[in-house]
């Protein structure tokens, strides 16, 4: 199973900075991408062709949609489908990131119709799960991710490619707190994650890739990379730099 090197733009970056940052992250990272690595780019949808323009052509490169709706065209006004985003140049999809749920208030009921139907749409898809901090003190972190992923995943046909479905475990208080989780905290999550989606899946639940999220820097990539059950990262902040992107890729 490759390992999955994510990054997410969130809400940053003109189309002329998103192609110049893609441009960069190729030219030092394409020639020196292990086989056992992807990379993948969810840049702003206004960039999102731009960005799939560059990464396209170039082997283990990607580029994803941060959202979608859950139709296949009508009267919804600023909402996007997924068959925009494969025309635009994106092969993956994002659902239940913590700000979609938290900010943007999408239900876990939403989050697993929009995993279903980007899958059927075509779309690979990473599915965000993640617990607030009060919910780790008061004891609920399996609860909270169990609930998560049984409402994400629940219209998700149990003979789907694994290769299509990832999951990134990203707790909502290392998301852009500089505070990563420690590897223990990261292994226990992961670990409950897979048990969870073998529960559902059965074998092919072992060839899903579960992904962490949450403060990953250069720093810090290779040793979380290396912990069991992880098999790749979703990272924000130092994915806008290529330099510091390109630092995480090959960690
Ligand atoms: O989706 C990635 C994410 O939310 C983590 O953000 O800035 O903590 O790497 P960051």
């Amino acid at each position: 199973m490759k390992k999955l090197m994510a990054a997410n733009w969130k809400m940053y970056k003109t189309w002329d900075e998103a192609r110049g940052t893609a441009e960069e992250l190729v030219g030092l990272a394409a020639g020196k991408l292990p086989a056992d690595r992807e990379v993948l780019v969810f840049p702003p949808f206004t960039a999102l062709k731009a960005v799939g323009d560059v990464l396209g052509p170039v082997a283990g490169f990607s580029a994803g949609g941060q959202d979608y709706y859950i139709q296949e065209e009508g009267a919804f006004t600023g909402e996007i489908a997924p068959k925009m985003l494969k025309d635009a140049g994106a092969s993956f999809g994002l659902t239940g990131h913590s700000e979609r749920r938290h900010v943007l208030g999408e239900n876990d009921e939403y989050v697993g119709a929009k995993t279903a139907y980007g899958l059927k749409e075509g779309l690979k898809v990473i599915l965000c799960i993640g617990e607030l901090i009060e919910e780790r003190k008061a004891g609920r972190v399996h609860e909270v991710l169990e609930r998560q992923l049984r409402a994400g995943l629940k219209d998700v046909p149990t003979d789907i490619d694994p290769e299509r479905l990832s999951v990134a475990y990203e707790p909502v208080w290392a998301i852009g707190t500089g505070e990563v989780a420690g590897p223990a905290e990261i292994v226990e999550a992961h670990e409950f994650t897979r048990k969870i989606l073998v529960s559902i899946f059965w074998k092919k639940a072992n060839e899903m890739r579960i992904l962490y999220g949450g403060s990953v820097k250069p720093g810090n990539c290779a040793e979380i990379i290396a912990l069991d059950n992880v098999d790749g990262v979703l990272v924000g902040g130092a994915s806008l730099q290529g330099q510091s992107f390109s630092e995480i890729v090959l960690a």
